[in-house]
């Protein structure tokens, strides 16, 4: 009985956060809107664009998302002190975009890393949208 209860209580804190892509495009989608009313959608295109767009970091390093995850997410990328980053793409990792809680962690990190602010939900929806689509 009491495992039952911790087992539940268990499955219940895993599930919180469980999600798909679409879901997360969903949510974005009302956060764009929210920030900005002429919001038309969200483009893979500029999600591509956004990926591998370099910018000098105020410590004067060129600095992309492709720094640590290659400028294809579906090969497995590096972090700067050489760990191995398993693919972003859904399509050959199927754990990615399900974590909602996982993805705004790593958005804040990565964008604070990378473009020295937080993301917008366009940002994040564009670039999403463009994870999505690599099959
Ligand atoms: C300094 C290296 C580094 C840079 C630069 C970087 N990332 Fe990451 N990223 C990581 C690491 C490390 C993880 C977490 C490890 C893992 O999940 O395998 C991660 C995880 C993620 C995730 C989590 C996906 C999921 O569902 O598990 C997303 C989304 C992501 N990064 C997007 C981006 C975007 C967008 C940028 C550019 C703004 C970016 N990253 C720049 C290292 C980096």
């Amino acid at each position: 009985m009491r495992n039952s209860i911790i087992l539940a209580a268990l499955l219940f804190s895993i599930n919180a956060f469980a999600t798909t892509p679409q879901v997360l495009l969903k949510q974005y989608e009302v956060q764009a809107k929210q920030e900005n009313p002429a919001f038309t959608g969200f483009s893979a295109e500029r999600g591509a664009i956004f990926f591998r767009a370099e910018r000098t970091h105020s410590d004067g390093k060129k600095v992309s998302c492709s720094t640590c995850h290659t400028s294809d997410p579906r090969n497995q990328g590096k972090t700067r002190a050489n760990k191995v980053i398993e693919p972003l793409a859904p399509s050959v990792n199927p754990q990615r975009l399900t974590d909602a809680a996982k993805v705004e962690k790593w958005f804040g990190r990565n964008c604070r890393d990378v473009l020295e602010r937080a993301c917008t939900a366009q940002e994040k929806g564009d670039y999403i949208q463009y994870l999505v689509n690599l099959k």
